[in-house]
């Protein structure tokens, strides 16, 4: 998958694209707009990435937000696949091979590898960023820590309690 980009996905990519965040959630707190921005700024940038979203948690699941890609599952319980399991844990989880993966829920059949990044505020988990691939092994450790680094930068960005329950 192609987008228009503008950050030259070289060395100084999450450097360039945690500017670009940056820039893009100042001076707004509110967590629809911010998220949604946060994902089309991601899709645009970054290479080989089907589908990047977030997903908020509602009471004991997790319910779909702002996204970029093909639709998606709309609810998913805590625990259960890649993005109700790192919900659960706290921990993001950066999978190769989703057929590989106990669990995983295929909102769509060509996706391959998968990254989840859980968001905190307060203590607690109030949501997820998730990106897919439809290439296999497509997120490395740099991906993980460079988009972990761009997650935080949201948490301090948004007012939760507008969408947290
Ligand atoms: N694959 C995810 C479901 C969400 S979609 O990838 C958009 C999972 O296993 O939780």
């Amino acid at each position: 998958m192609t987008h228009p980009s503008t950050i030259d996905p070289g060395s100084d990519f999450y450097p360039a694209l945690h500017r670009a965040l940056a820039a893009l959630l100042a001076g707004e707190r509110d967590p629809i707009a911010n998220t949604a921005n946060m994902a089309a700024l991601i899709y645009q940038e970054m290479e080989r990435v089907s589908w990047v979203g977030f997903y908020f948690k509602r009471a004991s699941e997790l319910v779909l937000g702002p996204f970029q890609g093909p639709p998606a599952c709309i609810r998913i319980p805590f625990g259960e696949g890649v993005c109700g399991l790192a919900a659960q844990s706290g921990q993001s989880l950066r999978v190769g091979r989703v057929q590989d993966f106990p669990g995983h829920i295929a909102c769509d059949a060509r996706a391959q590898s998968e990254l989840v990044i859980p968001i905190r505020w307060a203590g607690e988990v109030v949501g997820v960023l998730d990106l897919d691939s439809h290439i296999a092994e497509r997120f490395l450790e740099a991906d993980q820590i460079g988009l972990a680094s761009c997650v935080r930068l949201l948490e301090c960005a948004v007012d939760w309690r507008l969408v947290s329950s």
